[in-house]
């Protein structure tokens, strides 16, 4: 195995954590979640969970960014003379990568609002309160929003290997 094969090895491994954990919240944990009864459990368990979820998802996100400066390290595209020159960006890989960049600095924005100002809001609003209930499917849509983001992310990159 050489060093360009442990690195995709380990792109690939963080993006199916990351994807498949924000599917898993949103099919699966989220439904299950809403079924408790009371109001005060279902809402710890919401924000233990989003916690736990939270800080190695970033890390994930973390080894995503390193790894993916290091597939471009290995196929010879880090390099100012490629990413400075315009016909780069009209060729069909830099248009997909460039297409692919946005949609991970957009994952990421989102993410990050999601995170560490919707969710964390949702969870210190009282669980009953008009207040609560919009923080809470304000901080749901956003968390499917980037799932669905990340689909879109997913066909790209097979995109942006196979043209
Ligand atoms: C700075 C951010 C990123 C850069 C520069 C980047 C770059 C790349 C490059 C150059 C490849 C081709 C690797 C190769 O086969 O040699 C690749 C593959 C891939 N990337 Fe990324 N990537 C980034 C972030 C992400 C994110 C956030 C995800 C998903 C959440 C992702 C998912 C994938 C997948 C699934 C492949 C494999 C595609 C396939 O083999 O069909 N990447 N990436």
């Amino acid at each position: 195995m050489t060093f360009y094969h442990l690195n995709v090895f380990f792109h690939l491994l963080a993006s199916v954590y990351w994807l498949g954990g924000m599917f898993f919240f949103a099919a699966v944990g989220a439904p299950v979640l809403r079924t408790l009864p009371d109001a005060r459990e279902r809402s710890a368990l919401f924000r233990d969970l989003g916690r736990r979820f939270r800080s190695t998802a970033w890390i994930a996100i973390l080894v995503l960014l390193g790894t993916g400066i290091g597939n471009l390290h290995f196929r010879g595209l880090l390099r100012w003379e490629i990413w400075s020159a315009s016909g780069f960006w009209i060729t069909a890989y830099g248009q997909l990568l460039a297409v692919k960049l946005a949609l991970v600095a957009g994952m990421i924005s989102v993410q990050l609002v999601h995170d560490f100002w919707l969710g964390p809001k949702a969870s210190a609003v009282a669980p009953h309160t008009p207040q609560g209930f919009r923080f809470r499917k304000a901080a749901a849509w956003l968390g499917r929003g980037n799932a669905l983001l990340g689909l879109v992310l997913l066909y790209v990159a097979v995109r942006l290997v196979r043209g």
